[in-house]
């Protein structure tokens, strides 16, 4: 399969939120990565139900939820509702993590398992069969533009190599300080989806960088 990008509107410029979308959709993005934030499991806020609202209504690409919040069982059908194709849900904020997947592939989205840095891949190995996607983290979550940890590469080969290992067709998408030399890296380790924010929304022309994350 052709890797995926999903750039991550966390950098997006919103009092111009629209013609951000806008510009995505006429992109070659895959997908729209939505980062919610609680301010109790990361140290920011970021925005909420009302935005995804909005972005609902003039998103052409499915919407790729990564939700850092405590909790995010509650919320469900709250993000299924705004018509999200993928809720993400980290690893560290679900005590009952199999009930917590269950329920989001009931209300009819695919299920993604976030790990923090620290957090080894050899805690999923028996969840793995139940997950979409694994979404690793690749700078300690809640803000963009933050310097790449190296070991995210090494991570992303042995989730890899458990997914082969095992005969599964589960996703990896790998999120946080993610350019054209990181990027190839975590291809060439086995990563199928790309997040990227800052290298994306921060370029002088977002649209070709996101066509040349495409042909990495
Ligand atoms: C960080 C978020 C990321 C963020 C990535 O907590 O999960 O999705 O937007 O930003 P960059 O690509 O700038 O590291
Ligand atoms: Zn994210």
């Amino acid at each position: 399969m052709k890797h995926l990008i999903a750039p991550s509107l966390l950098a997006a410029d919103f009092l111009h939120l629209q013609k951000e979308v806008e510009m995505l959709n006429e992109s070659a993005a895959d997908w729209i990565h939505l980062d919610i934030m609680d301010g109790v499991f990361v140290p920011n806020i970021s925005f909420g139900f009302p935005i995804l609202e909005v972005l609902k209504t003039v998103s052409r690409k499915p919407l790729d939820v990564h939700l850092m919040i405590v909790e995010p069982q509650k919320f469900i059908q709250e993000i299924a509702a705004t018509g999200a194709y993928l809720m993400n849900v980290h690893y560290e904020a679900c005590t009952h993590l199999h009930r917590t997947i269950s329920a989001i592939k009931e209300a009819g989205m695919k299920a993604g398992v976030t790990l923090n840095p620290h957090t080894p891949v050899h805690l999923l190995e028996d969840i793995i069969q139940d997950v979409d996607m694994v979404l690793l983290m690749s700078v300690n979550p809640g803000y963009g533009g933050q310097k790449f940890i190296d070991h995210s590469v090494a991570k992303t080969k042995a989730l890899k190599d458990m997914i082969t290992r095992k005969g599964l067709n589960t996703l990896i998408e790998v999120d946080g300080g993610v350019n054209f030399e990181t990027g190839k890296r975590l291809l060439e380790a086995g990563a199928d989806v790309l997040v990227a924010g800052s290298f994306v929304f921060k370029s002088p022309d977002p649209k070709q960088v996101i066509a040349d994350l495409k042909k990495l």
